[in-house]
């Protein structure tokens, strides 16, 4: 591969005829991958800890993702599901269905996350009748209207694009670190009494058809929610007829430890959205809910022309093997415990850092300036990213000022690599260039 990687020209220089909307958080050009890591075009190897925004959890090329791809492609690429059933897409559909609790039995496969919450928030509106949605401040859930008009992680992602789509309400999310003094109880006290005072004021739950929640807000700040606050969402949505609808594009498949982020509260949502890891890489999607939600959406009620690919579905199937063969949740679990803890000794020696939290692979570090977490330190945070990239690690931020420095190992990460990325983000810390 060397001798590839040295043929191949910097890409930057080249991509005079690509949209300039599209943000990066490297201008980096990219040669191939293999296994965690990721190589640019000069050679240059980087332990890959961003994993395409926690897309190719099972790392680059993986063997069995890769040899299922050449058999499908082989087999079958199209047509997907609008024109008839082909085997990975019947298949990974039950597969699907079966990591996720009863009642959950049906999967609908499109493309991408938006996608994936487009659907919920159409289905929702269809099978309850009513009109309103809920979703939390800060949450990110993707670019398309529907998907833009419950998201506020960011101005950008909705300023010049008004009128969204109406009848969206948005209530605070309990981020225990940066809102409620890392208090887990007074969190999700205040945030249900935020809940209930606009469903009292603004808009009565018997007009609500969903609540969307990130079981961790991802985009937004690596936030987790407590599970009592989960919980007592369920409850307030059983109360009151209201669909539950977990947005797992980035908690799903084992990121947090268990397989899905709504585990932690132990509780069963109504609807699941799923990307990102799905097919390692490929674009695919799906919502899952219990069968009687997807008859009552009616059919031809919604639809794709590429949702459910079989290739992409083909690399799902290998994806679920692989996760549930080499058990992977419990490595996500056990590698998660060894990361924070390495962070967190870090975290103990340096000021600039007011937080690290889990859970599983999906860590945040959060910087803010004098240990107060209403002053983000984005400076510092995005300085410290970018020398991890020099050394070789590579990283992503989030947050409203990218003050958290976020973590997205592979699933199969072990624990050498654990340590290696230690090592490198303790010398970014210490040899980062200090803003001001
Ligand atoms: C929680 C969540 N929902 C939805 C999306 C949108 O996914 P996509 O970019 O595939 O449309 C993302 C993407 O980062 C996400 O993190």
């Amino acid at each position: 591969m060397d001798e590839v990687a040295e043929a191949i020209p910097d890409y930057a220089a080249l991509a005079t005829s690509l949209s300039p909307v599209l943000g990066r958080y490297f201008e980096r050009s990219w040669s191939h991958g293999d296994g965690h890591r990721l190589f640019d075009t000069s050679g240059k190897a980087y332990l890959d800890f961003a994993n395409g925004i926690a897309v190719t959890v099972l790392g680059h090329r993986h063997p069995a993702v890769t040899a299922a791809i050449h058999d499908q492609v082989d087999r079958l690429i199209g047509p997907t599901g609008a024109i008839g059933y082909s085997e990975p897409v019947v298949r990974l559909a039950s597969m699907v269905a079966g990591t996720l609790p009863e009642p959950i039995d049906t999967v609908m496969f499109m493309n991408s996350g938006s996608e994936a919450v487009e659907g919920a928030l159409k289905l929702a509106r269809r099978a309850t009748g009513r009109p309103a949605i809920i979703a939390f401040e800060g949450g990110f859930h993707g670019r398309t209207f529907g998907a833009a008009s419950v998201t506020t992680s960011s101005l950008n992602y909705r300023v010049g694009y008004e009128p969204l789509l109406p009848s969206v309400y948005f209530t605070g999310f309990p981020a225990a670190y940066r809102d409620f003094d890392g208090d887990d109880e007074r969190a999700t006290n205040e945030s249900m009494a935020a809940l209930r005072r606009l469903t009292s004021t603004a808009v009565p739950p018997s007009a609500v058809a969903a609540i969307l929640i990130e079981p961790v807000q991802g985009e937004g700040g690596y936030y987790p929610a407590p599970p009592a606050f989960v919980r007592e969402l369920r409850g307030f949505c059983d109360e009151h007829g209201i669909l539950l609808i977990a947005d797992e594009v980035q908690t799903g498949y084992a990121r947090t430890g268990l397989m899905w982020g709504f585990e932690h509260a132990g509780i069963v949502p109504d609807v699941v959205c799923i990307a990102k890891a799905i097919a390692n890489g490929l674009p695919l999607s799906a919502i899952a809910t219990r069968r009687d939600l997807q008859e009552r959406w009616g059919r031809g009620a919604h639809g794709s022309t590429f949702g459910g690919n079989p290739v992409a579905c083909a690399a799902g199937v290998a994806v679920l093997d692989t996760i549930q063969g080499e058990r992977l949740v419990e490595n996500s679990a056990a590698r998660g415990v060894e990361l924070t803890a390495g962070l967190r000794a870090l975290a103990a020696e340096d000021p600039r850092i007011g937080d690290v939290r889990g859970p599983g692979l999906m860590i945040g570090v959060e910087f803010v300036v004098d240990g107060d977490p209403s002053r983000p330190d984005g400076l510092t945070a995005r300085a410290v990213h970018e020398r991890s990239a020099e050394l070789g690690l590579l990283l992503l931020t989030c947050g409203p000022a990218h003050q958290i420095v976020r973590w997205i190992a592979p699933l199969n990460v072990t624990p050498a690599e654990v340590a290696e990325g230690v090592e490198i983000f303790g010398e970014a810390l210490r040899t980062a260039p200090r803003p001001g």
